[in-house]
């Protein structure tokens, strides 16, 4: 498997594929609740905003996995608001006619904007916000690799810790974090479901140097 890593505004085809992953890997979360025609548009504007990033890795034509960063998840909310307000805003709106559904939205944005209130760390403002394999490519290093490029792309940017969160009864990727190097935080509930932060310290590692831009190219 011939595995190619960016981080950069990735084609229509590409963010498709990639928000039809985040349906797939993250059933049960909010957002794929709204459809892949809203993740298309909500992960074209991470990719844009100066606050945040999506990593891609591709095999070959194909999406293998991709991950999600934020500089601050507040400043990349406000920023996407700005800009986007009318297409995310009215399908959210049709999404979330229900009084359940309007209610885990308002938690998922408050989760956002107002993290200290929901007992997470104020500290580190930057965060992992989504990380999902293919399943045909699992078990096999690309989660791995794509947790490498979002380290580059932290350090690069001076960031000395990042957070992440997952749900706390999900083994798999629970030990995929603490086999990352990341190390478990606080715990909290968010809809009700008890939820794991995870820590990553990057200046833990200050001499680690900057891999070389093609370092994102690999073969696994
Ligand atoms: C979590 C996920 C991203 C891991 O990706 P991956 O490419 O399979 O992971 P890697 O092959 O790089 O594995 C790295 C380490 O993670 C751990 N790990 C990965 N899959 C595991 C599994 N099924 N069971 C237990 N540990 C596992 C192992 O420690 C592994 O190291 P090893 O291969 O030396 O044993 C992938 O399983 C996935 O997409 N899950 C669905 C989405 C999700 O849960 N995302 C995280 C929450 S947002």
């Amino acid at each position: 498997m011939e595995i190619r890593i960016t981080i950069g505004e990735p084609n229509e085809e590409t963010i498709g594929q990639v928000a039809l992953l985040h349906q797939q890997g993250i059933a049960r979360g909010f957002l794929s609740s709204l459809g892949t025609g809203f993740l298309s548009i909500l992960y074209k504007a991470i990719s844009r905003s100066p606050y945040s990033g999506v990593a891609v890795a591709m095999d070959g034509d194909t999406v293998a996995g991709f991950a999600a960063v934020t500089l601050s998840t507040k400043k990349m909310y406000s920023w996407i608001f700005r800009r986007y307000w009318f297409r995310l805003g009215f399908p959210f709106i049709i999404k979330c006619l229900s009084p359940e559904k309007l209610m885990k939205a308002l938690q998922t944005i408050g989760y956002g904007l107002l993290r200290k209130q929901y007992g997470v760390t104020m500290r580190p403002c930057a965060e992992l916000l989504s990380i999902v394999v293919a399943k045909n490519c699992r078990k096999k290093g690309v989660g791995r690799k794509l947790i490498d490029v979002v380290d580059e792309f932290f350090l690069r940017k001076k960031v000395e810790a990042y957070c992440v969160v997952t749900n706390a009864a999900d083994s798999v990727s629970n030990s995929f974090y603490l086999s990352n190097g990341f190390r478990l935080n606080k715990k909290f509930h968010h809809h009700k479901i008890l939820m794991n932060e995870y820590l990553k310290d990057l200046h833990h590692f200050p001499g680690k140097p900057l891999p070389d831009r093609n370092a994102a190219e690999t073969t696994l």
